[in-house]
């Protein structure tokens, strides 16, 4: 196979996954995308500080700028806007393809990333940006785009459900379990965006501009948080058949002046028959209405190092594919020869 050089920067809850796993199931991958995918470094603030998983320390370092340069894949999983902005912007220009899940740079910089992108012919991979380990960012960008979406109703940050879910099974206090999803890693370094509904506000931006295929900036979404839903609010949806559950809400409207968009982040109340009201834990759901389609659902683990490890991995096998396959089209995979097990053994 040939070799791509594979650039991670960040080593946190999901970059240290992703170090991990590339390391780990090298062969698999390797057949899967068709090239080998060498992790050959990974660039981060601190080289001493402690990892999640054990990692050889030589892939360490501090200088971003010469890890990326030669790279053939970029992934960044630093989060936050700067240095995470200008590093993607440089391995772009170094004609790299890249792979991220900053939503908070692509619900603010996206059309600066994608553009730049576009100029030199690389793609930009975001699977894990929205919605951690489930698939949607392809769904809503290619198997929905002969559709219309009309709405989609999302519960995408997994702190804030994994927070309300204890609240409404356990009666449990906010603050208490709050303590429990920074914890768990579901949580991000600073817990206001996702208890404020910052975090699920960027991901409904990228929802919204994929599903209606515009660009949504994040001013433009009415963005309200869960710090002030307490139990009794709790025990009255309860008893009135409802639970509440922090919403991104995505919408198309029709009027007779023309079509606009409505986006939207807020803690609702969910009838309970709805199947968004039995999404428990840190998972999260997408509700999509298209128009042909109809009603999908989408559902999994919304946050968690490992799970969106999984939707960076994915990203990075898609882009080897690319480059192998000289920048258009999808390359070949060489099939895993496995054997078929007869039905009634598995
Ligand atoms: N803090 C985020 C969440 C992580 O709780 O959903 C995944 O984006």
């Amino acid at each position: 196979y040939r070799r791509l050089r594979v650039a991670l920067l960040g080593a946190g809850a999901v970059g240290s996954q992703v170090a991990a796993l590339l390391r780990q199931h090298a062969d698999e991958l390797a057949d899967r995308a068709g090239a080998r995918l060498e992790l050959v470094g990974i660039a981060v603030r601190d080289v001493d500080a402690k990892r999640d998983v054990e990692l050889p320390s030589e892939l360490f370092t501090t200088d971003a700028d010469s890890l990326i340069v030669g790279s053939d894949i970029v992934i960044e999983l630093m989060g936050g806007i700067e240095p995470a902005r200008t590093y993607l912007l440089h391995a772009i220009n170094s004609g790299a393809d890249v792979v991220t899940a900053n939503k908070a740079l692509l619900a603010t910089h996206g059309p600066e990333i994608f553009d730049a992108a576009d100029q030199v012919g690389a793609e930009v991979y975001y699977e894990a940006a929205a919605a951690g380990a489930i698939p949607i960012i392809r769904p809503l960008r290619d198997s929905l785009a002969g559709d219309r979406v009309q709405r989609i109703m999302g519960i995408v940050n997994g702190t804030t459900n994994y927070i309300l879910d204890r609240m409404d099974t356990e009666g449990a206090e906010f603050s208490q379990v709050l303590a429990d999803a920074q914890r768990l890693g579901y949580a991000e370094a600073d817990p206001t965006a996702d208890v404020e509904g910052y975090d699920a506000a960027q991901k409904a931006a990228i929802l919204a501009s994929l599903a209606f295929h515009t660009t949504v900036p994040l001013e433009a979404v009415h963005r309200e948080g869960i710090s002030s839903i307490d139990s009794s609010m709790m025990d009255a949806a309860r008893h009135a058949g409802y639970v509440i559950k922090l919403l991104a809400v995505c919408e198309r409207l029709t009027e007779e002046s023309g079509e606009s968009i409505s986006v939207r982040v807020y803690p609702a109340l969910i009838d309970r028959a709805h199947p968004l009201a039995s999404v428990h834990g840190a998972n999260n759901a997408v509700f999509v209405q298209a128009e042909a389609a109809g009603n999908l659902m989408f559902y999994g683990a919304g946050a968690g190092g490992v799970q969106t490890a999984s939707a960076v991995l994915g990203d990075v096998v898609s882009a080897a594919r690319r480059h192998i396959a000289g920048g258009v089209g999808v390359g070949e995979s060489t099939l895993a020869n496995l054997p078929i097990v007869p039905v009634g053994r598995v």
